[in-house]
């Protein structure tokens, strides 16, 4: 996807994709990473998702990328925190009490700037990209974060029926993108109510990622 894609979906705020509570399987699952008190979560993508607020309330600190300035805003607004902004490289730095979110291309991050991370967390991020851009996400994903244990939500579907975002990510794409540097296990699987835009057939199915 371009760039102009997303920033247009913002500003046109067209942000299906946003879920106005903490999504469910991070409720459910996140203690599979099995994290010591104030880890530090590497939340890819980030939009404007209240799971972050979710990871801060449980006592960890989390690091963001999000290409949307729009989004980190209102981000920042939603926690009541008031950011501390500077540039690092490519990125806009926004900082405070146990958040760093960096605004521009994830493709630009590089582990000087993200620093250490403890885990991962990707809920819709690996599924917003097309096939070509997912390998190459995987791969940064793996280098900066040194193979930081991953807990990793896809959507499935019959992808000749619709495009993306999201996309379809199966079992087989899991393997290819992660199994060399990753033992992978399905934590839960289950029918999406009323299919995939209310039409399609799609299954979501969470995994847990570990070196
Ligand atoms: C489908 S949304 C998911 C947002 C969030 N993870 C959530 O669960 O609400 C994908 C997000 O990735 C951002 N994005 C897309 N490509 C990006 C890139 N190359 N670098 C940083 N952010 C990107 C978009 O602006 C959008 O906010």
């Amino acid at each position: 996807m371009e760039e102009d894609f997303w920033h247009n979906r913002w500003q046109n705020n067209q942000i299906g994709f946003h879920e106005a509570k903490p999504n469910p399987r991070l409720l459910d699952y996140f203690h599979e990473l099995d994290l010591k008190h104030k880890s530090r979560i590497f939340v890819p993508l980030c939009g404007k998702t209240l799971d972050i607020q979710w990871l801060l309330s449980q006592g960890h600190q989390v690091v963001g990328v999000e290409l949307s300035d729009l989004a980190i805003t209102q981000l920042f607004a939603s926690l009541s925190l008031e950011p501390e902004i500077t540039q690092s490289g490519e990125l806009k730095h926004y900082h405070a009490k146990n958040i760093d979110i960096f605004v521009g291309n994830f493709f630009d991050l590089k582990p000087s700037i993200l620093g250490h991370v403890d885990a991962i967390y990707d809920r819709a991020a690996l599924v917003a990209l097309p096939e070509d851009m997912r390998q190459k996400y995987a791969k940064n994903l793996i280098e900066i974060t040194n193979k930081a244990p991953h807990l990793l939500l896809t959507y499935s579907y019959d992808q000749s029926l619709t495009n993306g975002p999201p996309f379809s990510v199966d079992q087989d794409m899991v393997q290819t993108y992660y199994s060399d540097h990753y033992t992978i296990n399905l934590l839960g699987s289950e029918p999406v109510p009323n299919g995939l835009r209310g039409q399609f057939p799609s299954t979501q199915s969470v995994w847990i990622l570990k070196p």
